[in-house]
């Protein structure tokens, strides 16, 4: 039974190789951070519940209250972010575009005891998802029809784009 496990291991091992050159793609992993960012799926996380009286800037939260992080108001903030509207991988590079630079306001999977558990397998599975898309097609406009917008459209709990058509032609 066990040479069926490792069978597939090797089967499927360049796949975790994929994952390893993740830190020499900087460009591609900017590219997901802006994802994240424009996109703020999740835009108010989960609620909480305020387990004891608090006080923030001022303002007091009383304990039993339910609490929701603007995630997506955190992205688009132009104080943080200068060109919010923008999508500008670039922003997560060092200027000579050889290094992510991680920015403390990129909140996706939130903060705190409560973050999301599935963070490190969501970020592998766009990275695999993204490259794999890219490495297979080129990714075209139909003839006579307007780009996919940067627009969202709200879906229950998350955003999502609107609906776009395009044509994958395989390399
Ligand atoms: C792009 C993909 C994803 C995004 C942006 C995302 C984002 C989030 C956010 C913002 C929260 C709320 C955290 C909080 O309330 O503080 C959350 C919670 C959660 N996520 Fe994700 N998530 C993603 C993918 C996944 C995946 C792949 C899994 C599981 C395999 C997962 C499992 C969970 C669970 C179980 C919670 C609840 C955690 C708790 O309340 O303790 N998520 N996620």
């Amino acid at each position: 039974m066990i040479y069926l496990i490792t069978g597939i291991i090797r089967k499927i091992i360049h796949i975790f190789n994929i994952i390893n050159i993740y830190g020499s793609m900087p460009y591609t992993e900017a590219f997901i951070l802006e994802v994240f960012r424009v996109a703020s799926i999740f835009p108010y996380a989960v609620p909480h519940c305020v387990t004891e009286d608090s006080e923030l800037r001022g303002y007091l939260i009383p304990k039993g209250v339910s609490v929701y992080a603007s995630i997506y108001s955190t992205h688009h903030d132009p104080e943080v972010w200068g060109d919010p509207e923008n999508f500008r991988p670039d922003r997560f590079l060092s200027s000579d575009g050889s290094k992510v630079e991680k920015h403390e306001s990129l909140l996706p999977f939130s903060i705190g005891k409560r973050q999301c558990p599935g963070e490190l397998l969501a970020r592998d599975q766009l990275f695999l998802f993204l490259t794999t898309l890219l490495q297979n097609f080129r990714i075209c406009n139909e003839d006579g029809k307007p780009l996919p917008t940067l627009d969202i459209a709200c879906g229950n709990i998350i955003l999502e784009p609107h609906r776009y058509s395009v044509i994958m032609k395989g390399r």
